[in-house]
């Protein structure tokens, strides 16, 4: 009976690049997705880029009776969970909204996992719990070690499932679980086929640079440059190529499947995916610039609330346990990033 890979939240931007690498490495896989963020055209390119099948279910994690019926009807062996609400801003205004979609979607999705035995588990969290890690010495590059401290809904949304699969694991001999703690991720596949569609204004920044080089908005903000311990005043992240974190949910899937648990209890382990390696926004549109002939006009504002000086990986936990480290430079996500928006300027809605 084949085996398969579930991969909720599976037609978004990280999702989708992670069923790409998961055809390539031999996994068969299905989409569970609500498409509140997304398209089903992901799929059908992904399908497509791999020549395989990708079995979609357009159904709501909160929707526990259809997510029971997934795991009736195939074989389900893994799970990856993209699924929930991911920005910041928007968190501390529907703050609700993010505990109910984020929070009671994963719980639906660990009990129903639980009813049907399916024991590997691989969670999308994010350095966003560690919150401001430089009051802390020695924190930067954090290590998984470092002290946890969010600083939004969403933020709490991570930490709070982090618990919520720790005490599940602790109570289930079953349960094995990789918690990856992804850095900020960029790029696009180099095929240009699939990317980052974000709906409306960007939050994030290189979606933004992207959509001011394709004349789609007429100037960057820059959220202010009066860091200070920054080297050009701005605030400073770890980015990885968006096919490097793709990558890293295969390493802990095999990672998952080499350990054998004692019968009391079950297995959880948090894993950084970054690159070690922090950039200013400066170096950021200076990356852009040189991958793409480009020229990025931007203004300098006011801070963004919420934001830290430092969120850069300690990532040695990921490349000695995993075997996984980033193989992609900032540049080349640049120049991944300008193919897809070049042949996909209104992302998926409308194909050149
Ligand atoms: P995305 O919005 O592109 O993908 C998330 C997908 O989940 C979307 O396709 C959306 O339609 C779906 N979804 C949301 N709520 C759902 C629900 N209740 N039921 C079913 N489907 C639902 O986001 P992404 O950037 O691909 O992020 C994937 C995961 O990684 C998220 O959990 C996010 O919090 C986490 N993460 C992202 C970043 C980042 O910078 N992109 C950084 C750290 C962590
Ligand atoms: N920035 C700008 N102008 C913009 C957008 C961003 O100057 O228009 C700056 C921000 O101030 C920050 C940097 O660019 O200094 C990166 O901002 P992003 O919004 O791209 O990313 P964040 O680091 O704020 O957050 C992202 C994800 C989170 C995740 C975190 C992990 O959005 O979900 O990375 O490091 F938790």
């Amino acid at each position: 009976m084949t085996e398969y890979v579930l991969v909720t939240g599976g037609a978004g931007y990280i999702g989708s690049h992670t069923v790409v690498e998961l055809a390539n490495g031999g996994y068969h896989t299905i989409v569970v997705d609500n498409l509140c963020n997304s398209s089903e055209e992901s799929i059908r390119r992904v399908e497509e880029l791999t020549s395989t099948k990708v079995p979609f279910i357009k159904l709501d994690l909160r929707d526990q009776e259809a997510l029971d019926k997934v795991f009736t009807d195939y074989n389900i062996k893994s799970v990856i969970h993209f699924a929930g609400l991911k920005a910041v801003g928007e968190s501390t205004k529907i703050p609700l909204e993010y505990y109910d979609c984020n929070v009671t979607g994963a719980v639906n999705l660990l009990k129903v996992m639980q009813a049907h035995k399916v024991p590997n588990f691989v969670f999308s969290s994010s350095a966003t719990v560690y919150g401001d890690a430089t009051k802390y010495e020695n924190m930067i590059p954090i290590p998984e070690e470092c002290p946890t401290g969010p600083m939004s809904p969403y933020g709490r949304t991570k930490l709070f499932i982090e618990d919520i699969i720790r005490d599940a694991a602790s109570a289930d001999p079953n349960l094995k679980a990789a918690i990856l703690r992804y850095f900020n991720p960029i790029g696009a596949h180099p095929s240009g086929r699939i990317g980052e569609d974000p709906l409306g204004i960007p939050n994030n920044l290189l979606p933004f640079i992207a959509q001011v080089a394709v004349g789609r908005r007429e100037k960057l903000q820059v959220f202010g440059n009066d860091y200070e311990g920054s080297p050009d005043g701005t605030p400073i992240r770890d980015y990885i190529h968006v096919v490097d974190l793709a990558k890293g949910h295969l390493a802990a899937l095999s990672k998952l499947d080499s350990i054998k648990t004692d019968g009391i209890q079950g297995f959880v382990r948090e894993w950084n995916l970054g690159s070690g390696k922090g950039s200013t926004v400066f170096d950021i549109i200076h990356a852009f610039e040189r991958a793409t002939g480009k020229t990025i006009p931007y203004d300098v504002v006011a801070r963004r609330n919420g934001d830290v000086l430092d969120l850069t990986a300690k990532p040695t936990r990921a490349n000695i346990e995993l075997k996984w480290e980033v193989q992609l430079s900032v540049e080349q996500a640049c120049r991944d990033l300008w193919n897809w928006t070049t042949k996909n300027p209104l992302g998926y809605g409308h194909e050149h």
